[in-house]
């Protein structure tokens, strides 16, 4: 078994550093080797996804990943920009998958800004479908416009699209996924205006005959963001496209108190997975030693379940991250009184120490 360590750039190095001391501690056979993605890449090679890199992530069985982007590089032509590198990734290995786990720990009730009545016990899944939609369709450009309002005008424009076996798949993904859970899926369309999410209903609809255990729900993405604050524990398995995703999946981080406590997984058709933190790189607190690495060390955990078929020592990683919890150790952005504030490598020793203690 073979993992590819592509930290990135911000708080990607800090946070990854965390994860593989965690893993080197399982002692598990797998190998492991790091390569440069994301700005980093682009300054040493002048490609946020080089060549090499490409190939390190399609040769192993899992890539575990840091998160990148700077500001510094908003101004590079688009193909160069470090998300480049992520989206690169993803449609290079066909990760159509995305499971995006919004779950409230007990003892971090208090760290959300919703009423705790409201997130206590929250466990949500969300389902973004991650290599189509708007994000990849094509064409998509800048050109003169020859109709609409303002024909003879700069215009710029994007394609959204969804093929029935894309739409397919993802939803056979998210009705498997809610028969392990509490057997609900519901569905986010904007089906009222865009004929991609009429499409997108109907063909939900049409697998839904197969999964008829499971109950489904469809809903436009608008109510959606309502309701998530609303009322986020009548969700159970969400399943929707690429961009809506993106949206919600930022919506639903936040239920639960911090960003920096969610791992997510990417996955094709055979298990080979991309595993990050839901959150990004962090430019304003990169170099500090202060950001969250749970996220990332809870991912580590979810690749071991997924792509590694190692469920057991992922239980072990989610226990001791239970247990550093419950000690009361805190990085600052979940950190409350009463509790102890600690920084990024001290939170990884605790893991690290949690589960040899097991
Ligand atoms: C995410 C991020 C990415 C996305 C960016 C970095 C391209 O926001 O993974 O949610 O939009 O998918
Ligand atoms: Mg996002």
């Amino acid at each position: 078994m073979k993992i590819a360590v592509l930290p990135g750039d911000g708080i990607g190095t800090e946070i990854v550093a965390e994860a593989v001391k965690v893993l080197e501690v399982l002692d598990l056979k797998f190998e492991m080797e790091s390569a440069l993605v994301g700005g980093a890449a682009y300054e040493a090679h002048g490609h946020p996804l080089p060549e090499s890199t490409l190939k390190l992530a399609k040769e192993a069985d899992a890539v575990l990943f840091g998160a990148v982007g700077d500001w510094k590089y908003d101004k590079l032509d688009r193909p160069l920009r470090p998300e480049q590198a992520i989206l690169g990734l993803r449609k290079n290995l066909g990760l159509f998958a995305n499971f995006r786990p919004a779950i409230c720990y007990e003892q971090l009730v208090g760290a959300s800004s919703l009423k705790p009545e409201l997130i206590a016990g929250l466990d949500i899944l969300i389902i973004r479908e991650l290599t189509g939609d708007i994000y990849f369709g094509q064409p998509r450009g800048r050109r003169t416009a020859v109709d609409g309002h303002f024909p003879g005008a700069d215009e710029a424009f994007d394609t959204m699209r969804y093929s029935r076996p894309e739409i397919e798949r993802i939803a056979r993904v998210a009705f498997e996924a809610a028969r392990k859970r509490g057997k609900k899926v519901t569905s986010v369309d904007k089906a009222n205006v865009l004929e991609t999410f009429q499409f997108w209903k109907d063909v939900v609809t049409e697998v839904h005959k197969d999964y008829q255990d499971v109950e489904l729900e469809h809903m436009y993405v608008d109510n959606a963001a309502m309701q998530l604050v609303k009322k986020p524990k009548a969700f159970d398995v969400i399943v929707t496209g690429n961009m809506f995703g993106d949206i919600l999946s930022d919506e639903a981080s936040m239920l639960t108190g911090s960003i920096g406590m969610l791992p997510s997984a990417s996955l094709n058709s055979s298990n080979q997975g991309l595993y990050e933190p839901s959150h990004g790189s962090a430019p304003d607190i990169a170099g500090k030693g202060v950001a969250n690495p749970l996220a990332t060390i809870l991912s580590a955990a979810m690749m071991l379940r997924f792509s590694l078929n190692q469920e057991e020592a992922a239980q072990r990683i989610e226990n001791a991250v239970k247990n550093v919890l419950a000690q009361g150790l805190r990085t600052p952005d979940i950190y409350s009184e009463g509790t102890t504030k600690v920084g990024t490598a001290q939170m990884g020793d605790a893991v690290v120490k949690a589960l040899s203690a097991q």
